[in-house]
């Protein structure tokens, strides 16, 4: 099937959203990952920020595949919430809020805010305008001086509790998309969603309130 055609049918920008996700869902885990080294010391993760720029093809191949995963995954959500809205022209005469609707409403508000959580990431420990204190390439330093002040510890820890929604609700509905749906399986899908938008949040909150603690410094 043409890429067109399979981009206008609402299965296929299903798929799109699916399989950005993962690819989405992969660097997170690499991220977190990476995270956790500054529980080893400065030089483990500042070690860790130089190392990837010592392989630029990579680190911007990396961006780039990144930056197109988001933008299909947003306009793909879009398109599919003008879509739902257009297959129900007139307006509830009395709206009650099912299961289904209320997880998709948490969906697109939750992403909106992951994706205002991302502008001011990227400004605050890529580029560093939104950081008072930013040094380039010391992320050790970049991190534990921001995070004592109790505000800005608090976006990342409310944004941790938006990337949790949205992990749970979208690992879920990917194995929906890609036919991996069963009774049998659907217990182990459950399971898998759980872990990830359990473990994934908690390992990413443990730099900020470590911090806040005062045990890393
Ligand atoms: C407490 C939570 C987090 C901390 C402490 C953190 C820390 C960092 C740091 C220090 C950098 C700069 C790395 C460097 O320049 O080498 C960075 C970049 C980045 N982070 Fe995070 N991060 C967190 C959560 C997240 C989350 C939840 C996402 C995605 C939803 C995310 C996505 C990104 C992206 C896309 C970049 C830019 C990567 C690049 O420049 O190539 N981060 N983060």
């Amino acid at each position: 099937m043409p890429f067109g055609r399979f981009w206008g049918s609402t299965i296929g920008k299903k798929v799109v959203m699916a399989v950005t996700g993962i690819v989405l869902v992969g660097y997170i885990l690499a991220h977190v990952t990476a995270n956790l080294l500054i529980f080893v010391g400065p030089s483990a993760i500042d070690g860790y920020a130089a190392s990837l720029r010592t392989l630029p093809v990579l680190l911007w191949g990396v961006r780039v595949l990144l930056l197109v995963s988001v933008v299909l995954h947003v306009v793909a959500a879009t398109q599919l919430a003008v879509l739902a809205r257009a297959a129900r022209p007139t307006a509830y005469q009395r709206f009650v809020p099912q299961a289904s609707s209320s997880a998709s409403r948490t969906m697109r508000w939750g992403g909106v805010a992951l994706l205002l959580f991302l502008v001011y990431h990227i400004l605050h420990f890529t580029t560093g305008q939104a950081h008072s204190d930013f040094i380039h390439l010391a992320p050790y330093h970049n991190i534990t001086t921001a995070f004592r002040v109790w505000w800005v510890a608090g976006i990342y820890v409310v944004a941790m509790v938006a990337l949790a929604m949205h992990l749970y609700h979208g690992t879920w509905s990917m194995f929906q998309t890609l036919g991996i749906e069963h009774e049998r399986v659907n217990a182990a899908r459950r399971r898998f969603a759980t872990i990830i938008a359990v473990a994934v949040p908690l390992g990413f909150v443990s730099v900020p309130i470590a911090v806040l603690l005062g045990a890393l410094r």
